[in-house]
C-alpha cells in the first residue's frame, strides 16, 4: 500500500542554489525560503556550513540563517561536514544538521577530500556533539546507485556504509542518487537490502536527481516500500558541483502533482509553490526545468 502522508524535505535553497553558476543574493535566498514556507513546506534545507572556497554559492550562510529567525515552526536543516561547520551552525542556533557521506571512494575524495573511512571518522565527533546538544541529525549518503567514476555501486556496499553512518547516531538516512541513474528495480533492491539488515524504513528518506527522468518512478517504488520522507527541490533546481553529470533534483512540483493525484497528503499548496518557482526562475534568468511548473504556467 501507499502512505497517507509524505513529508517533503525541500532542498532547493541548498542543493538547488549550490549548483547555480551565479551567486544568488542573500535577500533573494531568504525570500525564496519564506515563500516555500508560505506554500506549506515544513522542512526546508537552508544552506551549508562548508568551506566557502568549495561552495562559494553558499558562502553567505552566516548572513542568511539569521534572516530565517521568524520561521520558528519550520525545520531548517543545514549541512555540516566537520567540527568547524557544526560550530558555525551552533553559533547561529541551528537545530537540525546533516552530515554527508559517500558510498564510493571517488566521490568521498572529490566532495570531502577524504576516503570513505576518513569522512566517517570526521563525522563521528560531529554527530556525537550535535546529539549531545539535542540537535536532529540527518545523514546523507551519496552515490547510492551509480558513480560517475566507478559505475554501478553494489547494494551491499551501500548498505555497509549506510549502517556505519546510522551507527554514528544519525536520526535519519537520506539515500542519494547523486547523478540520477537509479531505476525502480534498483531502488527496490536497495531498500530490501537495507530493511533486511535491520534498518527501520521510518529512518530512510530518498533523494533522487532527475537526470534520466526516473525520479518519480523511483519515488513511487520507495513509497510502496514504506518510505515516507522524500527529498525534492522547488522548480527542479540542483546538482552537485563535485559530481559531473549531476542535474537537478526531483522537482517538488512534479512530486506534489503525483502525490495529490494519489490522494497522499503533503500540506503543500501547488499553486503557491509553482508561483514561487516562477518567481525564482525570473531571478535566475532561465525557466524552471520542472514539467509541472511549465504545464501550470501561463504563456
Ligand atoms: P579540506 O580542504 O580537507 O579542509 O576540506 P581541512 O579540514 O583540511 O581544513 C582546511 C581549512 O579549511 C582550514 O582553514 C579550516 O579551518 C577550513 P585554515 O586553518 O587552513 O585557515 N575549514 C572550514 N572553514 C569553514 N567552514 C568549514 C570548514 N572546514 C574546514 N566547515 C571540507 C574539507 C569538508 C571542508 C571540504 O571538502 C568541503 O567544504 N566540502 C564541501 C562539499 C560540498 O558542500 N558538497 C556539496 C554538498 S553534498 C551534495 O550535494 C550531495 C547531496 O545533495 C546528496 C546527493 O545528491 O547525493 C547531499
Ligand atoms: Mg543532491
Amino acid at each position: 500500500g501507499l502512505p497517507a502522508r509524505v513529508r517533503i524535505h525541500e532542498v532547493g535553497a541548498r542543493d538547488g542554489l549550490q549548483n547555480e553558476k551565479s551567486v544568488v543574493p542573500t535577500e533573494v535566498k531568504a525570500e525564496f525560503i519564506h515563500r516555500l514556507a508560505g506554500a506549506g513546506l515544513t522542512t526546508i534545507e537552508a544552506t551549508s556550513f562548508v568551506h566557502p572556497k568549495w561552495v562559494p554559492q553558499l558562502a553567505d550562510a552566516e548572513r542568511l540563517f539569521p534572516l530565517l529567525g521568524d520561521l520558528p515552526d519550520i525545520a531548517l536543516p543545514v549541512l555540516v561536514p566537520n567540527a568547524r561547520g557544526l560550530e558555525r551552525a551552533l553559533a547561529l542556533g541551528a537545530r537540525r544538521v546533516a552530515v554527508f557521506g559517500s558510498a564510493t571512494e571517488s566521490f568521498a575524495r572529490a566532495n570531502l577530500n577524504r576516503s570513505v573511512a576518513g569522512s566517517l571518522a570526521m563525522f563521528a565527533p560531529v554527530v556525537a556533539r550535535a546529539r549531545a546538544e539535542g540537535l536532529h541529525v540527518r545523514g546523507y549518503l551519496s552515490m547510492c546507485f551509480g558513480d560517475p567514476w566507478e559505475g554501478a555501486v553494489p547494494v551491499a556496499r551501500v548498505a555497509e556504509v549506510a549502517k556505519e553512518l546510522l551507527d554514528l547516531g544519525c536520526d535519519e538516512l537520506s539515500l542519494g542518487d547523486t547523478i540520477g541513474v537509479a531505476t525502480p528495480g534498483h531502488v527496490a533492491a536497495l531498500l530490501t537490502e537495507l530493511t533486511g539488515r535491520g534498518v527501520a524504513v521510518d529512518a530512510i528518506g530518498v533523494h533522487f536527481h532527475d537526470t534520466y527522468g526516473q525520479a518519480l518512478a523511483n519515488t513511487l517504488v520507495a513509497l510502496q516500500h514504506g518510505v515516507t520522507t522524500v527529498d525534492a527541490s522547488a522548480g527542479g533546481l540542483g546538482g552537485c558541483p563535485f559530481a559531473k553529470s549531476a542535474t537537478g533534483n526531483l522537482a517538488t512540483e512534479d512530486l506534489v502533482w503525483m502525490l495529490d493525484g494519489l490522494g497522499i497528503d503533503t500540506g503543500v499548496d501547488l499553486g503557491r509553490l509553482t508561483a514561487t518557482s516562477r518567481w525564482l526562475a525570473g531571478r535566475l534568468g532561465r525557466p524552471s526545468p520542472s514539467r509541472t511548473v511549465r504545464a501550470l504556467s501561463p504563456e
